[in-house]
């Protein structure tokens, strides 16, 4: 009976890592409208454009981490997770693509003429481009209606994403920095994983991805 009433009302691990989670995902843009606020950049939107990339890249590495996070640990509620990182990878890419036009002005002759005359910025572009689907149909009723086949397919979108985003990130640096190649590193082994995955249980994943829980 004790126990039984200690059950019930033992707090649920998502209840507490799902705000927690909100809060480290939110805390880089809290941070900058803090220190933007405060007076305290140099150069705020050179500042916000590299950053927020920065976070972008590795938010977009970390949505791919959760399907396998989840399966590594066996812990279902993770996968619940997924659409929050997600979003919070599109609204850093927004912001960075804000802090670039802001930074030029909002001249957008010339910002059009640096994406025709930058590769590195036309690579960016479509790996936006490719995460604006993904943003919109994150929701339960967009996956409905959709329906889940056809949901799934559009949202494997997020692999070439990653891809074109990490070269992107490659191609902007002259000397790329280390984090360059450790994102490469875990977007290989993410890929790796996803693909032995779907190899070695095709009917699993497909029934998963029934529920909607997997791409
Ligand atoms: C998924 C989309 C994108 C991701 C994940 C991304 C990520 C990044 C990263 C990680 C960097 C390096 C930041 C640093 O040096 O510390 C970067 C640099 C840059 N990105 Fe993006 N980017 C994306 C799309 C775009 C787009 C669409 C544009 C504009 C058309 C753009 C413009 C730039 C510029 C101008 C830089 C160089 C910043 C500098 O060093 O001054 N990016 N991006």
């Amino acid at each position: 009976m004790i126990r039984a009433m200690a059950a019930r009302s033992a707090i649920a691990p998502q209840k507490i890592a799902k705000p927690a989670l909100f809060a480290l995902l939110a805390w880089p843009a809290a941070e900058w409208a803090w220190n933007y606020i405060g007076g305290e950049l140099f150069s705020p939107w050179r500042t916000l454009l590299q950053d927020s990339g920065l976070w972008a890249m590795r938010f977009i590495v970390l949505g791919l981490a959760v399907t396998p996070l989840r399966i590594a640990t066996g812990i279902g509620w993770i996968q619940t997770t997924r659409r929050m990182v997600g979003l919070f990878a599109a609204f850093y890419t927004a912001l960075h693509v804000f802090a670039w036009c802001r930074q030029y002005g909002y001249d957008w002759g010339f910002l059009l003429g640096e994406i025709a005359a930058r590769f590195y910025l036309l690579i960016g572009l479509a790996a936006t481009l490719l995460m604006v689907p993904l943003a919109a149909t994150s929701t339960a009723s967009s996956m409905r209606a959709l329906g889940g086949a056809r949901w799934r397919s559009l949202h494997r979108l997020v692999f070439p994403a990653a891809l074109l985003a990490w070269w992107h990130y490659l191609l902007s640096r002259g000397v790329p920095p280390r984090e360059v190649y450790v994102h490469a590193g875990l977007l290989a082994l993410l890929l790796a994983m996803r693909m032995i995955v779907a190899w070695r249980r095709p009917s699993a994943g497909a029934m998963v991805g029934a529920r909607g829980d997997e791409r």
